[in-house]
Order: C-alpha cells, then structure tokens, then sequence
C-alpha cells in the first residue's frame, strides 16, 4: 500500500463541482486580483477566526513581514521566536532588518515555553512571534502577560493552526495580529500561494492595506514605501468554497489522530500532547522516538508510507543564521525534537484501513 502524507486530490474529489464553479466565477469576471471575492474572504475569515478585520496577502511569510513592518519593527530591533519551526517565522524578522532572538520550546508541545522567555529580552526587544506549531496553540495567557510587562508586540504566527483554539480563542485573534498561511497544504489551503493577517487593530488592518499596495491608498500616490502583497481572486474564490468546510475537515483531523493515539499508546513512541484548555487541529501528527527515527522513517518508506520530520534542523543552527553564533546545545529541546520526530500521513480522507496498515507498520518495527 502507498500513502502519502497528504493527499490533496482526494480532497479536491469531493469540492470539485464548487472549486472548479467558484473558479470559473472568477476567470469570467475578469477581476483576478484583490476585488469583491477579497473583501468577501477577508470578512468570512476573520469572523471565523473571531477578529474584527482581515487583511488578504501573498503568503504566509508576506502576513508576517507586513504585521512586523505595520508594527514598526525596524533595524537594530529584536523579536523573539522559536527555533523549531518553518524558517519564515524567523525570515521575516530578519527582512525587515530585525534580529531573531530564539528560546527554547516546550518538549511536550514543541511551542515555546513561556518560562524561558523572559531572560531573552533586552532593551532591544520589541515583539514576540509565537508559533502554533502542528496546529496546536502556543501557552498565550504567560505570553501575553510578558508582552504586556515589557511593552512588547504579540505577531501570532498562525500559519499552521486555522481554526485551533485556547481557552476558546482562535489562533490568530490572540495578540496584535495573527499570520495565516493559505498554502496548499494547509489545513486551509488555496490553489497556490496566499495568505491573511487578522487583528482587531483598525489602524494596524489599515496600515497593513496600504503596505500591500505599494504603500498606496490612492493609485500612484505613495505615502510610503510598500512592496506587492495583493492576494489573488482564484484563491480567495477557492478558500472561501473551502472554509465552509473547514470546522467538518478539522474535525476529521482530530478523529484520525485519536484512532492512532489508541492504536500507537501502548508502543515506546511520545504521542502528540494536547495542553490543557487547547483543541489542536493536527495539521501534522508528530511522534517522538527516543532513538532510530532514521531506522524508523527508513521502515516505513520500504512500506509505502511516506513521513517527514519537520524540521530536521532548529532554526539557531541554520547556515543562514551563522552569524547569531549560536550553537549546538544552545536549545537543547529544540535540537531534541529536531532529532527524534516524524510525521505521519494525517488528512480528512485518509481511510480506516490506511491507518491500520501504517500503525501495524509501526508495531512491525518495534517487533524487530
Ligand atoms: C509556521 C509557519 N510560518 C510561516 C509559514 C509561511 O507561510 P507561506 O508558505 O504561506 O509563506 C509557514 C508555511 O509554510 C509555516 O508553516
């Protein structure tokens, strides 16, 4: 049997008569970028995310960069992140000429541990980016007190995390703004690049609005300068078919990592760890093993069954983050999980006899 990690296709099977209608509405319209399939995404995504304003972007990386540059962090600043996560969360720090400042994650969560934060700010710190890694959210209510004691910004990099929630609050209506990513392969995601920041900061929406249009609220007026960040009417078109589907898809999600949590308990494997006061959407399903991930990834490629570790290196010990001179040991629970996890295939349409062929697979390995 052959089981990819994701399989977009069976999910396009089953929106294909809407995906492909809301498609055509577009090309027939002839208004490919921004217009009234935006604004009708934007407001639908970000009542869904519980925000006051949406603001629809190129990518997830550009709601990032524009959060950072709409919030005035600049040259010589800092921001804290984590270091086990997508290299954007850092990217985008580091392109608008700040520094990243990593901390240690949580083992259990791979999110930052709150605790550790504080002893990374100086009087150069101006924001934090927690990441809501594998779709569950960050330990907000510490975070935001720490914000709040040092006057600094919360950007929520929500890139994975649609839809999840802490304490009942959506990922990305927790902090001063909150960075969607609508990459195919998101829990959400478009026919190609996209993304949103939501917030309930009319001034920050505002700003951001202007950035993404070359720094210009009237055509070829320039109050500053902007860059290309319009999101594109197919994608919106497309996402908002998808979003009336999402709440059902993230449900899906959570059933097929309870059926593996049952099937994989009793094996010597770390299981997802879902904090307290969280629902966790599982846009990945990540196990820890102690020791033999390559043996164990080796295994189940020879099966069919393709996983990934994500990521394989902690964004401290990056080529392009040499010159931080930070180094091994440094974030010993980053540099951890990046050694000992793998995904698994998790998606809506994966089937019962998929997983049951993947977690005898596993039970294979520990059988020897
Ligand atoms: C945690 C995280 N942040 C940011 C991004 C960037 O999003 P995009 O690929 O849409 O630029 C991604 C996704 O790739 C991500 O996983």
């Amino acid at each position: 049997m052959k089981i990819s990690i994701l399989d977009l296709k069976a999910q396009y099977a089953i929106i294909k008569k809407e995906a492909d209608a809301a498609m055509r509405r577009v090309v027939e319209s002839q208004n490919f970028v921004l217009g009234e399939e935006v604004s009708a995404l934007e407001k639908e995504v970000a009542g869904y995310c519980g925000t006051t304003y949406g603001v629809g972007v190129a990518s997830g990386t550009d709601a990032l960069i524009l959060s950072l540059k709409a919030l005035g962090i600049k040259d010589g600043d800092e921001v804290i992140t984590s270091p086990f996560t997508f290299i954007a969360s850092a990217e985008a720090v580091s392109l608008v000429g700040a520094r990243p400042v990593f901390t240690d994650i949580d083992p259990r969560t791979y999110n930052m541990d709150p605790a550790l934060i504080e002893k990374r700010i100086t009087s150069k710190t101006k924001a934090i980016i927690p990441v809501h890694l594998y779709g569950q959210c960050a330990d907000m209510d510490p975070l935001k007190e720490i914000a709040k004691r040092h006057d600094l910004k919360i950007i929520e990099d929500a890139a994975q995390a649609i839809g999840a929630t802490h304490r009942g609050r959506k990922a990305g209506s927790m902090g001063d703004a909150g960075a969607l990513s609508f990459f195919p392969s998101k829990n959400l995601g478009g026919y190609g690049d996209g993304g949103m920041i939501v917030t309930n900061n009319k001034e920050l929406a505002d700003k951001i609005r202007v950035l993404r249009v070359h720094g210009s609220s009237e055509r070829y007026f320039h109050s500053e300068i902007g860059t290309n960040s319009r999101l594109d009417a197919i994608q919106a078109a497309v996402l908002r078919v998808k979003l009336k589907y999402l709440d059902g898809w993230l449900e899906a999600r959570r059933e097929k990592a309870s059926y593996y949590n049952e099937r994989l308990k009793t094996l010597p494997l770390i299981l997802p760890h879902v904090s307290e006061y969280n629902v966790h959407t599982y846009h990945l399903y990540v196990l820890k093993i102690k020791s033999d991930l390559e043996k164990m990834m080796c295994f189940l490629t020879d099966a069919g069954i393709e996983t990934r570790t994500y990521y394989p290196v902690p964004l401290h010990l990056q080529q392009c983050y040499r010159f931080l001179c930070y180094k091994k040991g440094d974030l010993p629970q980053a540099e951890a999980a990046c050694d000992q996890t793998f995904a698994i295939p998790v998606y809506p349409e994966l089937k019962k006899e998929q997983m049951d062929y993947v977690t005898e697979k596993i039970k294979e390995f520990f059988r020897g």
